[in-house]
């Protein structure tokens, strides 16, 4: 018989030291209860609450995820596309346990996600797959996508509101990156943390004055 296969990972990534996890839980949490007291977070409140009156408190309206990472290659255990390539290769094995500083240079907020948007290195884009950035994008977005730069959809999850999965924040990401190059971008308000831009149907993206920096380790996630 032949030797079993070492299993592969739920998924692939950078993962927050726990006091760095804090930091960023604080920071980012800070934002959130600003947005929302914002005249013009409030104008377009019903795309958060479905009701034009109602309130709606940021803080309590996502759900923080476990462990605050950037998802490199989600392999799904081994039945995602490409999963066992990417493990095998020799940059991701040497990479495995080793610390890295991530940049976090924008904060997005949809009805669906809170997020952080990821400024990859060059380093950095050596573990980023090939072709992952158009994983799962509806055809309609795809040749925005497309022109994009590769690891555009860099992020770590913050937040999701109920019923939503983490997957959605690189595709909100990705949506918000794509109205910005068409330039749609509408009202600006300037903030403490940067500026402050809507997007239509609820989404806000928020380009850091200075990037929030986070160390990390790259490694494998299995539940
Ligand atoms: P993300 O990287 O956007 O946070 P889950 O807990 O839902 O199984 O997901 C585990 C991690 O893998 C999450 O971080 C999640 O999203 C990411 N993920 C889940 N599904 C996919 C997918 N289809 N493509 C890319 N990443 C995914």
């Amino acid at each position: 018989t032949k030797p079993k296969e070492p299993e592969l990972p739920l998924f692939f990534g950078w993962f927050l030291l726990p006091e760095e996890e804090e930091r960023i839980k604080c920071a980012t949490m800070d934002f959130l209860k600003t947005l929302d007291t914002l005249e013009a977070f409030k104008e377009h409140i019903s795309e958060f609450t479905g009701e034009a009156e109602k309130e709606v408190d940021l803080e309590q309206y996502f759900q923080n995820p476990l462990h605050l990472h950037c998802t490199t290659k989600f392999c799904d255990y081994g039945k995602a596309e490409g999963a066992k390539e990417y493990a095998e290769l020799q940059v991701v094995k040497e990479s495995l346990a080793k610390s890295d500083e991530l940049s976090v240079t924008a904060l997005i907020v949809t009805p669906r996600i809170f997020g952080a948007r990821v400024a990859l290195t060059e380093t950095q884009m050596k573990l980023w797959p090939e072709g992952e950035d158009k994983e799962g994008v509806a055809p309609a977005l795809m040749p925005s996508v497309e022109a994009l730069p590769m690891g555009s959809r860099a992020h770590v999850t913050l937040g999701c509101s109920a019923g939503v999965e983490a997957v959605q924040t690189g595709l909100d990401l990705l949506e918000i990156l794509a109205l910005q190059k068409e330039g749609k971008e509408g009202t600006q308000v300037e903030m403490d943390l940067g500026t402050l831009s809507y997007l239509s149907e609820g989404r806000w993206f928020l380009t850091l004055r200075e990037p929030i920096t986070a160390d990390t380790t790259f490694s494998s996630f299995s539940d």
